[in-house]
């Protein structure tokens, strides 16, 4: 079936929606949105592996997204979660974000988001996530007692080399992003929701997500092994697609509303 993206899609592309896809979503009570940075790509938000506009082309993750890291350069990575929440802010949700929040109010059906974003684009659309794996940037905590801090990000309008980071209102140590860090644990309960929800789904989308990353990434083969119907959206082949039941080469802000539309 041919969709026709409205005015928030881009441009005047056609979508076609794969093989059994609009079926399962018409007659799923139990669906599972598995997100990553993809999905906020047409916010403006760079992914991270990307050629050429991934972040981790400019950045190195080992100096940046790790607890080694934090204790060796606070001011360089407070800098630089400064700048991703400024970029964050100033985003807006795209037509992707929107149409899954349009799915989840409708009657019938329990859809549920698990996300690997740390921003907070499908709650700003309207949409309720259950799990942010990987945590959320505004989620400040202090990095020596824990506790979660008032603080908030300076505007910083480009990647600047250092800032201090705030003081803990409790003991005065560093504030630190509510990321979770290579080699961290994730939320607590957090996977937990996550599988759950992956297994109890009857169709579970895969949508912008390179699938480098555990545990994150066993979510699609849970899903399928619990014989969920698993589509990926993805305008490239990733890690995800050999296990997807269907592949659909289009963006998020393409083919989630142009989905959502031919639900009637
Ligand atoms: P990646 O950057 O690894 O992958 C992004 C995926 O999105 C790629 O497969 C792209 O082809 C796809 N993509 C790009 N534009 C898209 C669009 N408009 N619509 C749909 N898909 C699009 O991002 P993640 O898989 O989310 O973790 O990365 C996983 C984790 O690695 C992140 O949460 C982060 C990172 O290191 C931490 O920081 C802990």
């Amino acid at each position: 079936m041919t969709a026709h993206l409205g005015p928030a899609g881009e441009g005047a592309a056609r979508v076609e929606i794969p093989g059994q896809l609009l079926e399962r979503a018409r007659t799923a009570t139990r669906v599972c949105i598995l997100s990553g940075a993809g999905m906020s790509a047409e916010s403006g938000i760079p992914t991270f592996r990307d050629v050429q506009v991934g972040l981790w082309e400019r950045f190195d993750p080992m100096e940046l997204a790790t607890p080694e890291a934090w204790r060796a350069d606070p001011e360089q990575a407070w800098a630089w979660y400064a700048w991703r929440a400024s970029l964050v802010s100033g985003a807006q949700p795209n037509a992707g974000h929107l149409a899954l929040a349009r799915w989840q109010q409708r009657d019938g059906v329990e859809l549920t988001i698990v996300t690997q974003n740390v921003d907070d684009l499908h709650e700003r659309a309207g949409a309720q996530v259950l799990a942010h794996l990987h945590g959320s940037l505004y989620a400040l905590r202090c990095s020596e007692c824990e506790a979660p801090s008032g603080a908030a990000y300076p505007q910083v309008d480009e990647p600047v080399a250092h800032l201090d980071p705030p003081a803990c209102e409790e003991c005065g140590g560093a504030v630190r992003p509510g990321v979770v860090w290579f080699g961290e644990a994730l939320p607590e309960g957090a996977f937990y929701d996550a599988v759950e929800a992956a297994q109890q789904a009857e169709l579970v989308l895969v949508v912008g997500t390179s699938g480098l990353v555990h545990p994150a990434a066993t979510l699609p083969y849970l899903a399928a092994a619990a014989g969920a119907h698993v589509v990926e959206i993805n305008p490239r082949e990733s890690e995800v697609s050999e296990t997807a039941h269907e592949v659909w080469r289009a963006t998020a802000a393409q083919a989630l509303p142009a989905l959502v539309d031919a639900l009637g």
